[in-house]
């Protein structure tokens, strides 16, 4: 039977599995566990890469295919560690902020993982991360909000820090999308951040326009 044709099960079917999960201690149960693998981290609410599908996916395409137990990863505007929790895999891992209230909060959330540094920047740079030693770099929810001259700094850090050959993956807004046109949302499009970025000297390798509803990622390497 095809999935398609109209004696699919495919909706009854999920139904009943719903029906079946919409019986009370299960369903305590279940928020509880989620509760629990939260971790209390700032930002969950913004969706869990764990959990939630779009950002499941941006995870097991983006992150965790680079993940080596002897390299070292950067998380630029690391806020709570929603994504930071996700590079702990890494041996070295650089959470960078500008805001010192989110590396309090960070602190909190990360003070047993000798392996994490959390860095204030100047919004921009990478204070005390020595020349060509990253070998990953992630950001998300931060390029989506600042504008396009500390989109352009920033770049123009990364390239002395990110070893040859090294990854970075960064969300940024798209304004092409509805969902980004509201404000808070840095004038950019995919068009003018594949310029941006060659610009810089880097090599786009991959793009992903249309998982995010408000944004796009771009990922690139040296
Ligand atoms: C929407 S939050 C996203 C936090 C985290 N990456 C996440 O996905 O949960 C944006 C973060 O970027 C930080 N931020 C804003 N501008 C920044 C800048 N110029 N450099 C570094 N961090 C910045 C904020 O302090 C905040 O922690």
């Amino acid at each position: 039977m095809a999935l398609s044709d109209l004696s699919s099960t495919l909706h009854t079917d999920q139904l009943k599995r719903e029906i079946r999960g919409l019986w009370w201690p299960l369903r305590i149960a279940r928020a509880i566990r989620r509760e629990l693998a939260a971790g209390g981290i700032y930002g969950i609410q913004w969706g869990d890469p764990e959990v939630w599908t779009p950002l499941r996916f941006i995870r097991d395409r983006y992150v965790l295919p680079f993940i080596k137990p002897e390299h070292t990863a950067l998380d630029i505007g690391c806020g709570g560690g929603r994504w930071t929790r996700q590079l702990l895999g890494f041996n070295r891992v650089y959470a960078v902020d500008y805001y010192e209230d989110l590396l309090v909060e960070f602190r909190r959330s990360f003070r047993r993982y000798k392996h994490v540094t959390a860095i204030r920047n100047n919004g921009t740079d990478f204070p005390g991360v020595p020349a060509q030693s990253v070998d990953y770099i992630l950001s998300f929810g931060c390029f989506g909000h600042i504008n396009q001259g500390l989109i352009s700094s920033y770049l123009a850090n990364i390239r002395p820090i990110l070893k040859p050959g090294g990854n970075a993956v960064i969300h940024y807004s798209d304004k092409n999308k509805i969902m980004a046109q509201g404000s808070g949302f840095s004038d950019n499009t995919p068009e003018e951040m594949r310029a941006l970025v060659r610009r810089h000297g880097f090599r786009i390798i991959d793009e992903d326009t249309t998982t995010m509803w408000n944004g796009a990622i771009v990922h690139f390497t040296i």
